[in-house]
């Protein structure tokens, strides 16, 4: 029998997250996000769960979403309406975790990958780490309240540089804009993460909930407000020609003509 894509581990009061699906460069299906936000909103419940840990592979963290199954979605029928899907219960899970979420990240990191970022609380990541933020390129639109999060935390003009060029950044460019709190080799990223998520794991859990509720403030309902609006424009646009000839291409490994689009 087959590994399942989403490991999950629990110890020491902290819940590990690994994303398990390296041949496809750890891209998200439906599925996994189903699992994941089913494993996040039982852990928010669960007393023993204190931290969570969300890690990859040392050479992959995610290519973001299935391409397959965006080429797909896309396909269907005219429902503009996100919120039914599993995509939309992760998002959703994290945005309003309750409880610390840290992140390891090596490798490749693009589209959700990279935004599921903005919604953990400590981020270290190996010195491999590639970030990503291709939505454009796809003839998609930011998702996970990355349109309202990057600009805050990277400046407008590096926003627009990671958004509407798309250009991929590396480790030490994430550590100068804040995305990530360490730099360290790849082979020390998982561990570090861990022993951090311990330290959390450690501290009085109703102090620290407390603390992430004051610090987040009301920036929450503006995230899940973000995040409806994107929504709506991501599951237009992913009918859209250019949408379709971009994941036609990906899907066929030959470089994108959007000259008609
Ligand atoms: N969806 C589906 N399959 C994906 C995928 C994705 N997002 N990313 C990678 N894969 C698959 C490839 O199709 C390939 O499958 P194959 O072996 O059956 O041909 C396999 O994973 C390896 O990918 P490959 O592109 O050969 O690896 P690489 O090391 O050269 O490049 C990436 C790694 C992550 C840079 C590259 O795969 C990539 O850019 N992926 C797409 C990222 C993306 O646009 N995601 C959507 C964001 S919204």
């Amino acid at each position: 029998m087959s590994e399942p894509d989403i490991l999950v581990h629990h110890e020491a009061g902290v819940t590990t997250i690994t994303f398990n699906r390296v041949d496809k460069k750890n891209s998200f299906t439906e599925a996994m996000y189903g699992a994941m936000a089913e494993v996040l909103n039982a852990a928010a419940e669960e007393a023993g769960v204190r931290c969570v840990v969300f890690q990859g592979d040392v050479t992959v963290f995610s290519a973001g979403n299935d391409i397959g199954d965006f080429l797909r979605q896309g396909a269907q029928a005219q429902s503009s309406d996100l919120t039914g899907r599993a995509v939309w219960r992760f998002l959703n899970a994290i945005a309003t975790f309750p409880k610390p979420l840290v992140a390891a990240v090596c490798g490749p990191a693009v589209g959700v990958g990279t935004t599921l970022l903005l919604h953990c609380d400590l981020v270290y990541a190996g010195d491999n780490a590639a970030f990503a933020l291709p939505f454009v390129n796809l003839g998609l639109c930011p998702e996970a309240a990355s349109s309202l999060l990057l600009p805050k935390m990277f400046g407008m003009h590096r926003a627009a540089e990671a958004l509407m060029l798309g250009e991929p950044f590396m480790a030490e460019a994430a550590l100068e804009v804040g995305l990530v709190n360490r730099v360290v080799p790849p082979t020390e990223c998982n561990a570090v993460a861990q022993a951090q998520a311990r330290k959390l794991a450690a501290k009085p859990l109703s102090a620290l909930m407390e603390t992430k509720r004051l610090m987040k403030g009301a920036q929450t309902q503006q995230v899940l407000e973000r995040m409806q609006e994107e929504g709506q424009s991501f599951s237009r646009l992913m009918r859209s020609p250019a949408a379709k000839e971009a994941f036609a291409a990906f899907m066929e490994k030959r470089k994108p003509d959007f000259s008609g689009c």
